[in-house]
């Protein structure tokens, strides 16, 4: 514990320590504490936010299918779990394939990983379910050596990295899974108002989701941050085919973290996530690129959400 406490502070002051003329910013992995968590998963019910809905959609329009790709006697591995709502589509369609030998998800979020994986448990008491608290980005190497792994990365979160994050994080799964495949969520470039409005919603919950990431750092890390003197200012960004969300300072203004002054200027703004989208192809390419096939792409009838199986070589 402590030593994640230390890295939070360490990636929070070398994020906002920085001159005026360097941007500052904040790692998007550092939302979900509990309040976040909960509010994330308040986003994924929206009107406006269409990936969660539409990703779902997709996998119980596909389950056999996906399935059969996935075949029998798999170690499934979920890379960021969250509260596991959607393995159930995946765990359903194995029935009739021959079902998982484990599933093991991992998430940063203990708390909220431990109370989904319970009542998974009493769903599927017979299948070995083993959550793991990490961060699915300092993966090494599988918990247990497996002939048939299979990892599963919903929700579009790989579009939190910036492209070369994705390629060295693709390159390690493909060598991780090994004889095996992943089943990746992928939100695709889209008309830029569905873009907005998915990220800048009514009811204002995207913006708390935003803003909680001070909140945390002020009780966390003995900040000082006055959250009414920012705004949350989301856009989508064409050239970079990314949703880019930022906090903006509404006035100078001075805040310690861990003894630390950090400076904003007004209209000065910590970036604190991308979300990029894809087209099929451009995704497709990236996959390639990192020592993956491509072998199957699901998506709904409005494209919004793409599912790719990609098989890694043998
Ligand atoms: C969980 C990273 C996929 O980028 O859409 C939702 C997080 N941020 N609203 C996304 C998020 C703002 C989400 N991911």
């Amino acid at each position: 514990m402590l030593t994640l406490t230390n890295t939070f502070a360490a990636d929070v002051l070398d994020g906002l320590n920085r001159p005026p003329s360097l941007p500052k910013q904040l790692q998007p992995k550092y939302f979900y504490d509990a309040l976040g968590s909960t509010l994330f998963e308040r986003i994924c019910c929206l009107p406006e936010y269409y990936p969660t809905r539409t990703e779902l959609q997709i996998l119980a329009d596909n389950a056999c299918e996906i399935a059969r790709a996935i075949g029998p006697y798999a170690d499934i591995l979920e890379f960021g779990a969250g509260s596991l709502t959607k393995v159930g589509h995946i765990l359903e369609g194995l029935q009739a394939i021959g079902r998982p030998l484990s599933y093991t998800p991992i998430d940063i979020s203990g708390k909220h990983l431990f109370r989904a994986a319970r009542a998974l448990m009493a769903t599927y008491p017979d299948l070995e379910i083993c959550p793991r608290v990490e961060d699915y980005m300092a993966i090494e190497k599988l918990p247990k050596p497996s002939q048939h792994p299979i990892g599963l990365f919903f929700g579009s979160t790989i579009g939190n990295l910036e492209p070369r994050e994705s390629v060295a994080l693709l390159r390690r799964a493909a060598t991780l899974l090994r004889g095996g495949g992943l089943l990746i969520g992928v939100d695709l470039v889209k008309r830029p108002d569905l873009l907005h409005a998915a990220y800048n919603d009514q009811e204002g919950l995207t913006a708390q989701f935003n803003i909680n990431l001070l909140r945390r750092i002020n009780r966390e890390l003995k900040g000082t941050f006055d959250l009414n003197a920012f705004s949350h200012y989301a856009y989508y960004n064409p050239a970079r085919q990314r949703i880019e969300m930022h906090l903006v300072s509404r006035e100078d203004q001075v805040a310690e973290v861990c003894s630390t002054s950090i400076e904003l200027r007004e209209g000065e703004t910590i970036h604190t996530e991308s979300s990029h989208k894809f087209t099929v192809a451009g995704f497709q390419e990236l996959a390639a690129d990192s020592g993956f096939n491509p072998k199957k792409v699901w998506i709904d009838r409005a494209q919004l959400f793409s599912l790719h199986w990609l098989e890694t070589a043998v």
